[in-house]
């Protein structure tokens, strides 16, 4: 149903166009309480057993909606009201910026999958957090806050762009990510050398506990799947040995490996970062590495080609604690959340693990 509706409302149109005309609509709904508490009822259910906890957080679910959907953290309610039980707003720059010229975001329909050359377009730090002071939530739902470099300020002064945003950010991030991962800002995917990162990790870190004394806003860091798998080793060092609260694996591929012979060639040549079904080998590689690595003492974060709940499950079996999604949303439409709840919780009930946080990685410590 959804994918007529799709091709008859969206197919034509741009999808950058067709983002943003949807997401209005969900704003729009969520704005009137008795819609968006009807929208609620119907599209994001509570399952008991899928509550969770993850960097000191409590959530309904450990679905999520991953960085890039809503940029400037305007429609964080409407997300929620879909099944996201978090909502990674981002990336913000320290500076407002306009991002890479249109057009920029790209669909493979056949290969459920999107390439995007956005470029952190985003109102910058300052605007953001204006908006973040303002909100009143209506639903409870984590709301994490992901930083990224502002393209104009050169790679020598990053950490006090960064530094910048974590500031003007922290106070209102349950957690809070830096993400060095984009392959669209020109230099950035450097700062995951360890020498980059651990000046970066650690300026960050004290940002946020200067500005938010009070209480241990999470860090985390968000990587490349394109990242050889020493590197990732070695991110994964660093994070234990900074103290790192968690690592999100992974952002988008340049890689264009995993596509049908279905998708236009010409599409497929685009620059920038691909994702959805495509990249979902990789990433739960990346994870399984990860955890490998880390285990308990860092929350991992899986995301990369999520589609249905069988996918989420692996990724919570190779170490995931949270799960999120961002391009199968495109393809599935509003109704991907509840079947991924659903899906989810049953997947747990037929389980031999009895609660979530059990299963966590359980595939990956049965093979090492
Ligand atoms: C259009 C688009 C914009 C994105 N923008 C960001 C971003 O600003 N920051 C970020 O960390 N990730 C961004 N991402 C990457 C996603 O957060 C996610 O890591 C990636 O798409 C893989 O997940 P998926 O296969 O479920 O889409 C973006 C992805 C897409 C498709």
């Amino acid at each position: 149903m959804y994918k007529i509706l799709f091709t008859l409302l969206f197919g034509r149109m741009d999808p950058e166009q067709a983002h943003h005309l949807a997401f209005r609509w969900i704003r729009r709904v969520a704005r009137v309480p008795v819609l968006r508490t009807f929208v609620a009822a119907v599209l994001a259910p509570r399952h008991r057993e899928l509550r969770t906890e993850a960097l000191g957080l409590r959530l309904h679910s450990p679905f999520g909606l991953a960085a890039g959907f809503d940029k400037n953290a305007v429609g964080i309610d409407g997300m929620a009201m879909l099944g996201f039980d978090h909502v990674e707003i981002g990336t913000v720059t320290g500076e407002p910026q306009p991002g890479n010229p249109k057009k920029r975001l790209f669909r493979l329909v056949a290969d459920r999958a999107l390439i995007n050359r956005m470029g952190f377009n985003n109102e910058g730090s300052l605007a953001v957090a204006a908006r973040l002071a303002s909100r009143t939530p209506v639903f409870r739902t984590v709301v994490g806050v992901n930083i990224g470099k502002t393209k104009a300020v050169p790679e020598d002064e990053a950490v006090a762009d960064y530094v910048k945003s974590a500031e003007r950010l922290a106070p209102y991030a349950d957690y809070l990510v830096v993400n060095v991962s984009s392959p669209n800002t020109p230099g950035l995917r450097s700062l995951q050398a360890v020498d980059h990162l651990r000046p970066l990790l650690t300026a960050v870190r004290e940002a946020a506990d200067r500005t938010v004394p009070a209480r241990r806003v999470p860090l985390l860091v968000k990587i490349a799947p394109d990242l050889a798998d020493e590197d990732i080793d070695a991110v994964a060092d660093l994070a234990v040995e900074l103290g790192l609260d968690g690592i999100i694996a992974t952002n988008t591929t340049i890689a264009r490996e995993g596509l049908g012979l279905t998708s236009a060639p010409a599409v497929v040549a685009e620059t920038g970062g691909l994702s959805g079904a495509p990249l979902k080998a990789r990433s739960l590689e990346v994870l399984r590495r990860l955890y490998a690595r880390v285990g308990d003492r860092i929350t991992l974060v899986g995301v990369g080609g999520v589609e249905n709940a069988e996918d989420a499950w692996q990724r919570i079996l190779a170490g995931a604690t949270l799960v999120q999604g961002y391009s199968a949303f495109i393809y599935e439409g509003p109704f991907w959340g509840r079947a991924l709840h659903k899906g989810l919780a049953a997947r747990l009930r037929t389980s031999p693990y009895a609660s979530l946080a059990d299963a966590v990685g359980a595939d990956v410590r049965t093979t090492v």
